[in-house]
């Protein structure tokens, strides 16, 4: 039996991005072409490796890569070698073919289990995995495996999901529950009409405004009928890193819970997940540390309110911890 049929093939979650591949497909890789220059470069690597020690020829895995993120990988980052895995034959197949388009040599492409990455017969740089974990069936084994290919000196970036920004989410995923909707066109088309219809102020609004999934068929079912997903505060968070033997390293969405990040201060105190994080974004070039020192202590325990958080944990016995949240 093949690694996607031992582990995934019998999984509905395989099945489910068998015909709701995520992200929705792009066609070209123009703008991350040119939105990622040697600066950026640069700056994003000293966001994960604030000493240097890490330059551009890395490895980097792209865990659950999805219909595009490998690709975008190898076009932000031309100097490293980058490998995708993905248990979805066709996400897979929406990634060759940008890879064909923008003719990247510097990419590799498997269906593979995260469960069984360590197939590959490979450490990397930098392992990159986002908005995958919480879709195992257990992703305390997933990240664990994630782990166990790490190159020394390599760190861990990942993304799940967070509770409280999440909530109108789960309220819905509750009702499509109750009424039995299918991740067919017709109930989709049907769950976009319904969806019209919910009050202004639900807990879903600002999603439903804000979210460009929203706007997608495919990317609709992923959020409001994905068959498997979870959501971690922060503790949980910390308790997948401790099961999975990784160390938490820091935040890289930084939301605005003390005062010292911006929440009560004269002038912030309309600031939300979102606005700070473009303001972090646009002070990194350059400033790196800026980035850093906006950031309260870590490992509080504290929940996370923003929808999405990324954190890198770095793993074997080069790790250090800077926790930025
Ligand atoms: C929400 S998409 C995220 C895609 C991509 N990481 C991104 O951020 O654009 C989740 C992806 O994880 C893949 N996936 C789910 N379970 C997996 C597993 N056990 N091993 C590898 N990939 C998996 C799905 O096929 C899907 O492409």
């Amino acid at each position: 039996m093949n690694p996607v049929e031992s582990v995934a093939g019998g999984d509905e979650i395989a099945a489910f991005y068998e015909r709701h591949p995520y992200p929705p497909p792009v066609d070209d890789l123009a703008a991350t072409r040119r939105d990622w220059t040697d600066d950026r470069r640069r700056v994003e690597a000293l966001r994960v490796w604030p000493d240097g020690s890490v330059g551009e020829q890395r490895t980097i895995l792209v865990a659950g890569c999805g219909t595009s993120q490998a690709a975008k990988y190898a076009v932000r980052y031309p100097r490293a070698g980058i490998v995708g895995i993905d248990v979805s034959e066709r996400s897979i197949a929406e990634t060759r073919r940008l890879v064909d388009h923008h003719g990247l040599t510097n990419v590799e492409l498997r269906r593979l289990p995260i469960e069984e990455v360590g197939q590959l017969g490979e450490t990397f740089d930098h392992v990159v995995s986002t908005g995958v974990l919480h879709h195992l069936a257990d992703p305390g084994a997933g990240l664990a495996a994630l782990g166990s290919v790490i190159a020394p000196g390599g760190a861990l970036e990942a993304m799940v999901y967070a509770p409280y920004g999440r909530t109108g989410v789960y309220m819905l995923q509750e009702y499509c529950r109750l009424l039995g909707v299918q991740p067919t066109r017709r109930d989709v088309g049907d769950l976009v009409e319904a969806l019209r219809e919910l009050p202004l102020g639900h807990p879903l609004g600002h999603l439903l405004r804000s979210t460009p999934d929203f706007a997608d068929d495919d990317a609709l079912a992923d959020a409001l009928l994905n068959p498997r997903d979870r959501a971690y505060a922060v503790r949980d968070v910390m308790g997948l890193l401790d099961q999975a033997g990784l160390r938490f390293s820091r935040w890289i969405r930084q939301a605005p819970y003390l005062p010292t990040c911006g929440l009560m201060g004269p002038g912030r105190h309309r600031c939300s997940t979102g606005s700070l994080l473009s303001a972090v974004v646009s002070s990194l070039p350059g400033r790196p540390r800026k980035e850093r020192s906006m950031a309260p202590p870590g490992r509080s325990g504290r929940s996370s309110v923003g929808g999405l958080f990324g954190v890198v944990v770095e793993g074997g016995a080069h790790g250090h911890c800077v926790a930025d949240e």
